[in-house]
């Protein structure tokens, strides 16, 4: 399928054609980062997860778009280059080793740098992020700035790449540090610097793999799932990546830690039979502040089998087909540790965002790729007050994920457009979709002028 296919081609600026219209007063720049290149030399990585960061960015102003791709420069990119394709997810020994190696006391641990997983801006710069903690900087143009390091002294073996935007100001986000006592760490960064304030640690006899938070305004929601990283196969020769130390453990369940965001406290900790999830997609309260509950929506999935879905020789094979369906789910988590779930849409969605003026605050609308398409990655947009759902789909076109911007100005929640880059399988031809936010109907198209391979996350930022 071509969205696995390599792209090797860079452009700067394109001006791309439209058809249909760009609403003129959408102005700012989506940045999406994903892999791009899945070969060094002649050996292909397993796994979709290892592919090269390639940042793609996408400028709005006057009703026009401008489209400019990037590989980040990074040693992974240099290695790739000359024949060495260095992953960390699941391809090759090499990586892992570099990730654990500490553990067996071998020397100081240097994880992989081919942050491809998201964006953020950070301290002034546009930073790639990735879950170990090597992340680069970026330019307005795309070209590499270096690896972007944290003015303070904690350290952490892994680091979300989701971190969330906080509306006071600055990001939220977790890590986990390896030890004889492992912990989650939670943290966050205030705006305009690039030094971590953590917020709490919560030790842990088996760590989760946790790829995002929730964080409402006054909580953060730890949801540890039962996929849990076996810390001690690290060590073993035989063990060819990150994705072979994860491990579903049926005999756990599912614990949510809800943590103040003010003392750093853990005020609820209560449990929900088993599941995985790789994205929570917002989080807030609900209540007087002394006994809010806090509601947690997320894309649940009943077991860890969507990660080996995700492996290049089964996305080679039957693209999507083989991925087992994410579940729009909302949790109640009550303070006194009452826990109800309802399934907020029937059909599989994955990527998920709310509008960003809604992130940590009660959300209505939610904004996703509709994965259970047959032949297609369709867009779907839950009502989750009214239980119902719009959907936008064609044959052949795999929608990516989508991001809501709203009208400035507009206190109306879905007032505004959701951008998606789509790949039209059929024709191998990219496309930027820009829908209409409240009915999901197209407005407009750009067409860039290469396939691009499926990315993963992305953001908007204005002018
Ligand atoms: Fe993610």
């Amino acid at each position: 399928m071509p969205g696995f296919q390599s792209l090797d081609e860079e452009v700067s600026r394109r001006q791309l054609s439209v058809e249909g219209e760009i609403p003129d007063w959408l102005s700012g720049t989506l940045v999406r980062n994903g892999p791009a290149k899945f070969e060094g030399g002649s050996e292909r990585v397993t796994h979709w997860f290892d592919g090269l960061a390639m940042v793609r960015a996408y400028e709005f102003a006057d009703g026009e778009v401008r489209y400019t791709n990037r590989f980040l420069r990074t040693e992974s990119y240099e290695e790739a280059m000359a024949g060495r394709p260095t992953g960390q997810f699941a391809t090759g020994e090499r990586g892992l080793q570099k990730l654990f190696g500490w553990l067996g006391r071998l020397g100081p641990p240097e994880p992989t740098d081919n942050a491809n997983v998201h964006v953020a801006r950070l301290d002034g710069e546009y930073v790639a992020l990735t879950e170990v903690p090597r992340w680069t900087r970026f330019d307005e143009t795309l070209d590499t700035r270096g690896e972007f390091v944290f003015r303070d002294l904690l350290e952490y073996d892994m680091i979300t790449a989701h971190l969330v935007e906080d509306p006071q100001g600055g990001h939220v986000g977790h890590g986990l540090s390896f030890g004889r006592t492992h912990e989650y760490r939670l943290f966050r960064i205030p705006e305009g610097t690039s030094r971590r304030e953590e917020i709490a640690a919560i030790p842990t006899d088996a760590p989760a793999y946790i790829h995002s938070i929730g964080v409402s305004e006054n909580h953060l929601v730890l949801v540890e799932t039962p996929l849990r990283i076996d810390v001690l196969s690290a060590l073993s020769p035989f063990t060819e990546g990150f994705f072979d130390l994860l491990e579903f453990d049926y005999s756990r369940d599912t614990t949510f830690y809800v943590v103040s965001r003010e003392t750093g406290e853990i005020v609820t900790e209560t449990t929900a039979p088993p599941f995985f999830t790789f994205h929570i997609v917002n989080a807030f309260d609900d209540g007087d502040r002394e006994s809010d509950d806090v509601i947690v929506d997320l894309v649940a999935f009943d077991d860890d089998r969507i990660v080996g879905a995700l492996a290049l020789a089964e996305l080679d094979e039957s693209g999507f087909a083989g991925a087992p369906p994410g579940r729009l789910v909302r949790y109640r988590l009550a303070a006194d540790g009452e826990v109800t779930a309802r399934r907020l849409y029937d059909g599989g969605i994955e990527l998920p965002t709310v509008p960003r003026p809604r992130r940590t605050r009660r959300h209505r609308y939610v904004y996703g790729q509709a994965t259970d398409r047959e032949g297609a990655n369709g867009l779907v947009k839950v009502d989750t007050e009214r239980e119902r759902a719009n959907e936008n789909w064609e044959r052949d076109l795999y929608i990516e994920e989508p991001r809501m911007v709203q009208r400035p100005g507009s206190g109306q929640e879905d007032d505004g457009v959701v951008l998606a880059p789509a790949l039209d399988v059929a024709a191998e031809r990219s496309v930027l979709l820009c829908l209409d936010a409240t009915t999901l109907s197209e407005r407009g198209r750009a067409y860039l002028p290469h396939p691009i391979p499926f990315g993963f996350h992305g953001r908007f930022f204005d002018d």
